[in-house]
Parts: C-alpha cells; structure tokens; sequence
C-alpha cells in the first residue's frame, strides 16, 4: 500500500494493489470502531466496489468479530420508481451481499422505498430518519464515473438533505450492466443529500478501475465544486480515500 498526499490538502489517498488489500483495510477500520461501540450506526452504498468489503464484513462476522445485532444501517440510495423485491433494487442487493449474512435486525435497515407512493415525501421521511440519528458512524462511498456520491449528480448545487434525483445519461449507462438493458435502467432515483454524507463522523471511499481515474482526480485535486460532487469530501473532517491502482493511475 502507498499513500499520496497532495500539497496544500488535509487528507490524502492510500493506494492498494489489489482489491483483496483495499477491502481488508476497510473492513478493519469499522471493525474495530464497532468493537467500541455496539450501537454503531453504518452508512451503506451499493454497486461494484464495496462488494469485496462486504465480504470482509461477512467473513468478520462469521469469525465472531464482530456482531450487527445492535446496529443500524443507513443505505444512500435507491431508484425511483422500483419494487423493493425487484433483482435490480438496493434492496435486493443489500439483502443478497450483506444483509442475508449476518445478524442484522430487519427493523435496523433504513433505505428509501422505491415503491413509496409520492417520492417527494418519502424523501422528507427518509430525511427525518437520517435526522434522528445525527450523523452515521461511519458512511461506506463509492464514486459514479461523473463523480456522483450516492446519487447526488454532477449540477449547479450541492443539496443538502435526501431528495428525488434524475440519473445522467453516464449514470444510467454505467448502471446498465445490472438490467437486461439500458432502457430498463429507471431515470430517477431517492438519495441522502450532501449533507447526510458530511454529517457522517468518518467516510470511506472506495474507488477501482481506470474509468474512476478522472472522478478521482477531479474529487482530490480540483477545487470543491458541484460539478464534481465528491469534491465535497475535501472539506469533511475524517474521509479516507482508498484506492486501486486504476482509480488513482491520474492523481
Ligand atoms: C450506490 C451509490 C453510487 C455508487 C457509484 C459507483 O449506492 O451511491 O454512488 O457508489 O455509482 O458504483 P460502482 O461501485 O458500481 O462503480
């Protein structure tokens, strides 16, 4: 593992060689903050690069490191509209890569419902659950190729609180891969806003592959803008940056 660091910046990136390292330091930094606090309170993503920490987190739970029974989950995102027991939802991708495995209460699971009558005010009640908490533990990220984090899109603003979003052109083709095809991919989505990210007491990025290399870039070097949404994170107090070789191949 190497670290980059960047002048002038508080933070800096560390690069793994491959993705069973990347996953394995993830995995260790939350467990040990559970092992101090049972009620821990864990910020999700989902897509490609976290599923080698879920991993982890499983194999950690099944060695009896660790225990979910008292914790709650907070997931960033999910389409809209979408049945929450479709092969495609959050949901179902949280139940079959984390959730099925370990001793997770189904009352301790937050997520947007897909399926909620009027998306505006499922947005405000997911902004209310996330309220309650004030602020996660600690909140797992991935990054969109346009450098979105959760669904928070490239844009004029950076919203603060959860809301319905529209999926770029980008976002929807890369998401494509997980539908029969790219029609199918829904439009729109419900995300926690800027704000529920930064209010989380520590964020871990994972970023893998070449086509993550210029949101990378654009998230650590360029200055915060809502162009690039994971700029943001420059100026959140506890992110760590973890990275592939790929991701990090312009920094
Ligand atoms: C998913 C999410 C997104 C993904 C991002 C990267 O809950 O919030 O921001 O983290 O689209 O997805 P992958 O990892 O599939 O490249």
């Amino acid at each position: 593992m190497r670290e980059i660091f960047f002048e002038s910046k508080h933070y800096s990136a560390l690069v793994f060689e491959n993705e069973g390292d990347l996953a394995r330091y993830a995995a260790r930094i939350v467990v040990e903050q559970m092992k101090n606090k049972p009620e821990f309170l864990l910020g999700l993503a989902t897509g490609s690069s976290p599923i080698p920490f879920y991993k982890e987190l499983i194999r950690e739970y099944q060695a009896g490191n660790i225990s979910f029974a008292k914790v709650n989950t907070y997931n960033l995102d999910e389409y809209y509209p979408i049945d929450p027991t479709s092969p495609q939802s959050f949901l179902v991708f949280m139940r079959e890569n984390l959730f099925d495995h370990i001793d997770l209460p189904e009352k301790a699971i937050h997520i947007p419902r897909g399926d909620a009558p009027d998306a505006e005010e499922e947005a405000r009640r997911y902004q209310r659950e996330l309220n309650r908490t004030g602020g996660t533990d600690i909140q797992i990220l991935g990054i969109g190729s346009d450098g979105h984090i959760g669904f928070n899109e490239p844009g004029d603003a950076f919203i603060y609180d959860t809301h319905v979003t529209e999926l770029t052109r980008r976002t929807i083709e890369d998401n494509s891969r997980f539908f029969e095809d790219v029609s199918q991919v829904p439009t729109h989505a419900l995300t926690m806003g800027i704000g529920g990210i930064m209010n989380a007491r520590t964020c871990i990025l994972i970023a893998t592959g070449k086509n993550k290399a210029q949101a990378v870039h654009d998230a650590l070097k360029c200055d915060p803008a809502p162009a690039c949404q994971a700029s943001v994170l420059q100026f959140h107090r506890n992110t760590v940056f973890l990275l592939d070789e790929g991701a990090a191949s312009l920094l």
